[in-house]
């Protein structure tokens, strides 16, 4: 493969990807994500949807993998998620409800407890916001402990669990829609003004290449008026249109996707060096994306750094001259 500069080398922060632990058996992926990362989230086997059986059983093999992993090769490890409205488990909906708080509790810190000292940070809270960004989604763990209730417990329970951990609220769409970006901000100011320990933004970046330029640094300003650290958390930039009609050819489409992402790596660059907590893009060649994989692509979507062969897309070179 051309070789392509190490991204963890020119930047002055962490640069992670998502990993399953089937990449570890890929040549392939294992040599660019340590030529160009220095920290793994787990793309799904630290989700509750994984590690907790309709029985209540916790399941560690692939995320102790994962965590090894990071070990042995000097990575930082990111974990994802605590509590998710998405992909949680059958148990939950079976328990008695007067075990259903101590079965929360105990499942938080159960996982953070177990990667205490090797996870940097977690996100705690993944995608509170309603997906029109008008209030908060309602979920069962918001209907058990009410929308700011369940976010505030799993936040005490987090910071009880593993107090070094940084704690995030991570979110998607809050460049693409600012009316979400404003009601995640105002959760994030409440809570603070509450006390409650959260550490983080995350802003998983699932970039819309149409946004109007300037709507992404516009975000990243306000969400740095907090000084707390932000994690770009899930990074890709699809260039499809989602149904809306195109009239643009691919180039240009490539064009506008090379702009929006220099932009949201600007903004981030622009953060002051306490701030800049990690940047994550959600897989590291096109054919590990989750769009790919969700069968959502046609198979000529390039939403990522690299391409099937591990060379560096239009896009790496965006992220790298911004850098
Ligand atoms: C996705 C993973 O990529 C898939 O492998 C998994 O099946 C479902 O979750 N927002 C998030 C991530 O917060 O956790 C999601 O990851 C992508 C959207």
């Amino acid at each position: 493969a051309a070789a392509a500069t190490p991204l963890k080398s020119i930047a002055p922060f962490p640069i992670g990807t998502c990993a399953m632990t089937g990449h570890f058996d890929d040549r392939a992926w294992v040599d660019l994500c340590l030529t160009h990362c220095s920290q793994i989230t787990p793309e799904w086997e630290m989700k509750m949807e994984y590690i907790l059986s309709e029985t209540g059983d916790y399941r560690w093999d692939a995320p102790d993998r994962i965590a090894d992993f990071c070990t042995t090769h000097g990575l930082r490890l990111y974990g994802t998620t605590l509590v998710w409205y998405s992909q949680d488990s059958a148990y939950f909906r079976s328990l008695p409800r007067e075990r259903f708080g101590a079965e929360y509790d105990r499942y938080i810190q159960t996982v953070a407890g177990r990667y205490r000292g090797r996870a940097t940070g977690w996100d705690v809270v993944n995608e509170a916001v309603a997906e029109d960004g008008n209030g908060l989604r309602t979920c069962m763990w918001s209907e058990a402990f009410g929308q700011d209730g369940y976010i505030i417990r799993a936040f005490e329970q987090a910071k009880l669990a593993d107090p070094d951990a940084v704690l995030f609220l991570n979110d998607y769409n809050l460049e693409n829609l600012p009316t979400k970006g404003a009601t995640f901000l105002r959760l994030v100011e409440r809570l603070l003004k509450a006390g409650v320990p959260v550490g983080g933004i995350g802003t998983q970046s699932h970039l819309d290449i149409e946004i109007p330029a300037g709507q992404t640094a516009a975000f990243f300003r306000q969400a740095a008026q907090f000084g707390l650290p932000i994690h770009v958390s899930e990074l890709d930039a699809s260039l499809r249109s989602e149904g809306r009609i195109d009239l643009r050819s691919p180039r240009q489409r490539l064009e506008q996707q090379t702009a929006r992402v220099a932009e949201l790596t600007e903004a981030f660059m622009d953060l002051p060096q306490t701030q800049r907590f990690a940047f994550t893009v959600w897989g590291l060649r096109d054919t590990d994306s989750w769009l790919r994989r969700d069968a959502r692509d046609d198979g000529k979507d390039s939403p990522l750094l690299f391409n099937a062969a591990g060379r560096p897309n239009p896009m790496f070179t965006a992220v790298a001259d911004a850098i």
